[in-house]
């Protein structure tokens, strides 16, 4: 290969397509999850078939071939079943069945089997916090009086105070606000109130009532027996609560929360495992665990517990050597010692995008800190996403896409304000922003919305608007831009799943500048991030396989990652 065909593959400018490389069939690893690519679909923003303006599975099911170009090893969709979507799905009136918004059981069965014919496995997410207030069993208890066995299914409890007027705690709601809302009866007469740790419309389950444990072991067998490979947990940490009901501590101790990673929680978990372990066909437990105690975090990761977990540390690092250099060590040493792989992440449908949130002075994520009119250099910031996307696919173990990172999408901070979907809005009296501005759907072809998402001929308006400036962005724009983030992508998860460097879980850090994050994987795999403003050299007698950003004279300018096999490995020259 001459030096110029050579830079000519750097950014994605390859002769050869990526989908070369594609699987053809689901890797037989029985221990697939430790180091797949898992790309996370908010079905209602990814395709949408029949036109109605919002996403569905025969749109999923039409762009199959995109994901398996892609070269991801899983998909994960977000809550697909029947709901009143007031959480965009994460409030479930019928976990066996599909939302008739988003298509038919039929249809995901045989989504979940095309998908496998290419190589796909499919990871369907259980919330097994709370249900929806549509559910058949919150209904039954809302219609059976105080103390009957529907109602202990959940939290009802009487107030207070002599009148029950005053609500049983003062615990805040995840989505700010209140976590009690209390029932009236069919005369209009106040009655108990119910706990929901999120909005009303989610009234949280009694995780130590019997029917509640059965039910859900029961739900992870319907989708298992339906082909899932693996099972998303939502708000895994959260799903025990502490009985007598206290006040929250100003300072909990670990498992001092009255309903926050309590330690019955182990227990259920096992009683998963062992539900996941009966089958042949390995399937995969992932929790959502939002815990600031990276060692009470990775207790969930025990070997007879879940096989891995969302690594929030790293996606709310702002983009800094230190930071990330930190988070990396604390994950890693963490997972050692119970044999779990870390995971990846750098955004998912509850965060800002990292185009705008790496283009802030603030880069780092935090709920709170979420706020309308930040000022925002989106050029800086797709820099800087795609450096991040090389970094972050480079570290052992799994890595987990959000659908629209890989084009490179802005959150779109300038909805209509009544067009809106997300309760954390309403529920901070509008001072949160909310997640609707990572929820746009995609842009996949044409010069105006909808953008190729709905077919162009008939179609109702995206049930978010897009912004127009995303004409640039669509897939069928990147497509034909070989220094696109999409073939950036391609061509990093082609050197991933190929690179038998990448394939172990080896990993050493390289002597660097502070700005710098520099490691070698395996024998001569190097991957080196320049967060400094000025240019770094590469790595002496080695290949360039990518780089996010043109190499000047071999240096890697501000804000980029270069990928680089080394001739010879350490120790191995003369
Ligand atoms: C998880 C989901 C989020 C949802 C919440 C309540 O955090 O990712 O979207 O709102 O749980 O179910």
């Amino acid at each position: 290969m001459t030096a110029v065909e050579r830079d000519d593959r750097l950014l994605g400018r390859t002769a050869t397509a990526p989908s070369a490389t594609s699987p053809a069939a689901v890797t037989e690893d029985p221990r697939w999850w430790r180091r797949a690519v898992i790309y996370e679909i908010y079905v209602r923003s990814f395709a949408d078939a029949n036109g109605d303006g919002t996403g569905d599975i025969a749109g999923v099911r039409s762009r199959l071939p995109y994901l398996r170009d892609l070269g991801i090893d899983a998909v994960w969709f977000t809550p697909w079943y029947a709901s009143p979507l007031a959480d965009g799905g994460y409030d479930v009136a019928d976990y066996r069945a599909i939302d008739p918004a988003f298509g038919t059981l039929a249809e995901a069965e045989a989504l979940i089997a095309e998908a496998r014919a290419l190589g796909i496995r499919t990871i369907v997410d259980v919330v097994p916090n709370h249900v929806s207030s549509q559910h058949p069993w919150f209904l039954a208890a809302l219609r059976a009086p105080a103390g009957s066995p529907e109602r202990s299914r959940f939290w009802f409890h009487p107030g207070r105070d002599e009148h029950g007027e005053a609500m049983p705690t003062d615990w805040v709601s995840n989505f700010g606000g209140a976590t009690w809302t209390r029932t009236v009866d069919a005369a209009g007469r106040p009655g108990e109130w119910y706990l929901h740790l999120f909005a009303e419309d989610q009234p949280d389950l009694n995780w130590n009532h019997p029917d509640v444990r059965r039910e859900f072991e029961d739900i992870l067998r319907f989708w298992f027996d339906r082909g899932a490979a693996g099972i998303r947990i939502d708000s895994a940490a959260l799903l025990v609560k502490d009985a007598s009901l206290p006040e929250v501590p100003d300072k909990p101790g670990p498992g001092d929360h009255p309903s926050v990673d309590r330690d019955e929680i182990h227990d259920i978990y096992r009683g998963w495992r062992a539900v996941a372990d009966t089958y042949a066909d390995p399937k995969a437990l992932v929790g959502e665990v939002w815990l600031a105690d990276v060692d009470r975090f990775v207790r969930y990761l025990r070997p007879d517990e879940l096989h891995t977990a969302f690594n929030f540390d790293f996606l709310a690092q702002p983009w800094s050597a230190a930071a990330l250099r930190l988070s990396i060590d604390q994950a890693r040493a963490a997972h050692a010692p119970v044999d779990a792989p870390a995971t990846w992440l750098l955004s998912n449908h509850d965060v800002t995008r990292p185009v705008t949130r790496y283009g802030r002075g603030d880069s780092s994520f935090r709920f709170a800190a979420k706020r309308r009119g930040t000022p925002t250099d989106l050029d800086l910031g797709r820099r800087r996403a795609r450096a991040a996307a090389l970094l972050t696919a480079s570290l052992p173990g799994s890595l987990y896409i959000y659908q629209g990172d890989e084009l490179g999408l802005d959150e779109v901070e300038n909805l209509p304000p009544e067009r809106l979907q997300d309760p954390m809005v309403v529920r901070s009296g509008g001072v949160d922003p909310g997640r609707d501005g990572c929820r746009v759907p995609l842009p996949w072809s044409g010069s105006a919305p909808p953008f190729g998402f709905s077919p162009q001929d008939r179609h109702a308006d995206p049930w978010l608007p897009q912004p127009s400036s995303w004409s640039a962005l669509t897939v069928e724009a990147q497509r034909a831009d070989d220094t696109s983030m999409l073939a950036l992508y391609r061509r990093a998860l082609a050197i991933r799943r190929t690179d038998p460097d990448l394939a172990g879980e080896a990993f050493t850090w390289l002597p660097s500048g502070p700005d710098v994050l520099a490691f070698r994987r395996g024998h001569r795999f190097v991957s080196i991030t320049n967060f400094s403003a000025g240019e770094v050299r590469g790595p002496e007698g080695a290949e360039l396989l990518l780089a996010s950003h043109e190499l000047r004279d071999g240096h890697l300018p501000a804000d980029s990652t270069g990928w680089w096999r080394l001739y010879d490995p350490p120790g191995d020259g003369p």
